[in-house]
């Protein structure tokens, strides 16, 4: 058995291995390929990798070789894995050009985008490990923008109020923005949808605030499902009163598989106080503020509005510490403990994350949405 990894490029910062994570696959008889400097960007030498136990090898040879490629950012054309088994973030529901491509080239792809948030499933959930460090780091870039200390200050040159942060959205990014925000001294709201939310605001210090009468669904596995009007038109009046008050807002809003929801339209933007900073960090999929530009600095009215989408990268070496380790438990279903390829589709983990097998498209979701396009 071999893995491959691929140097992601461009500006991506992270590496889907460290060479901490080598000698658990070495053990097993797993021989593991890396890229020449896929490793550079996370502090991670190829001296260190050859040391853990991997060989250093060009892109070609790692396509040629590999029954398993991992990769973080969907695959270019060069970096098809024709005829073998790639397992990556693949954005399936948004990029079905790139699924129908995987399986004309008989690539068995696994998007580790779609694995469910099941308790079974937490050691593999990337999302949940980058939405962690994007929700750090977003803060700390707040923080470092705005104008305003975040905690209260009492000193012979007077009393400074401690700075106001509003959250949107409470899933794991917006809880640990509200975790920081509170460790830097900041008053923190935090709105969401789902009432279920607020005892884990609480506990951490945050205030919840509230629309009566929103639907929350157990069976959609821990995310958020679409609201009615009445409820949204109370929710826009009670962003914009307290995003008006707040020095720093942070929108993590999100329902998987939509466009991100508006909760910050351009009046909302005009009743901020100059030098307040929006933090979107919902960017990549439309943003929750109207003015959001994707990876852009939008300056309206003297507010900042920062559409970041790559904050995991800019913190890539511990980025990929907990990304090697979601990857060696993916890998972990699917190589038993000689080493040997064992690919068990009633595995609900690897069934609900194969998009393609066999030259066919796997995901009822992706294939619904093709055969829509069609249409
Ligand atoms: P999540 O699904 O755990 O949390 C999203 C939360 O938004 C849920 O609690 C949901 O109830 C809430 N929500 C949905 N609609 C809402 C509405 N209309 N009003 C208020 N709350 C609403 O998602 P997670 O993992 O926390 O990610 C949050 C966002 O951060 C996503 O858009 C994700 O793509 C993005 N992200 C951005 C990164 C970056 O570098 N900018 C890196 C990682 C994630």
């Amino acid at each position: 058995m071999t893995i491959g990894v691929l140097r992601e490029g461009g500006k991506e910062n992270r590496v889907t291995l460290l060479p901490e994570h080598i000698p658990s696959l070495v053990k097993k008889n797993v021989t593991v390929l890396i890229e020449s400097d896929a490793g550079s960007s996370s502090c991670a030498s190829n001296v260190e990798y050859v040391d853990a136990g991997a060989a250093i090898q060009t892109r070609e040879y790692i396509l040629e070789n590999s029954d398993i490629v991992l990769k973080i950012n969907p695959p270019r054309e060069d970096e098809m894995p024709k005829g073998k088994i790639l397992v990556s973030i693949l954005n399936p529901l948004t990029n079905t050009e790139l699924i129908k491509k995987l399986a004309a080239s008989n690539v068995t792809s696994f998007s580790l985008d779609m694995i469910p948030r099941t308790t079974r499933a937490q050691a593999v959930d990337i999302l949940s490990s980058m939405a962690t460090i994007a929700g750090y780091k977003a803060v700390l870039v707040a923080a470092s923008k705005l104008p305003n200390f975040f905690p209260m200050f009492m000193s012979a040159s007077g009393t400074i109020k401690p700075s106001r942060v509003l959250i949107l959205g409470a899933g794991v990014a917006g809880l640990q923005s509200l975790a920081t925000s509170r460790k830097l001294g900041a008053v923190v709201e935090v709105f969401d949808v789902r009432p279920a939310v607020k005892e884990e605001v609480m506990s951490l210090g945050g205030k919840f605030i509230e629309v009566e009468g929103s639907k929350d669904d157990s069976s959609a596995g821990g995310y958020a499902i679409e609201q009615t009007e009445e409820y949204k038109k109370k929710q826009a009046e009670l962003i914009h009163n307290h995003a008006a008050q707040a020095n720093v807002v942070i929108c993590t809003a999100q329902i998987p598989g939509k466009k991100a929801p508006i909760l910050i339209p351009r009046a909302t933007v005009d009743s901020m106080s100059p030098g307040s900073v929006i933090i979107d960090m919902a960017a990549g999929s439309g943003g929750n503020c109207e003015l959001t530009k994707k990876d852009e600095t939008v300056i309206h009215n003297r507010v900042r509005i920062i559409g970041n989408s790559d904050f995991p990268s800019k913190m890539p070496a511990d980025a990929s510490k907990m990304l090697g380790k979601n990857y060696t438990n993916f890998l972990d279903l699917m190589i038993d403990k000689d080493g040997n390829l064992n690919l068990d589709f009633e595995d609900d983990i690897l069934s609900g994350t194969c998009m393609t097998r066999d030259g066919e498209i796997r995901n009822e979701r992706v294939r619904e949405i093709i055969s829509f396009e069609n249409s």
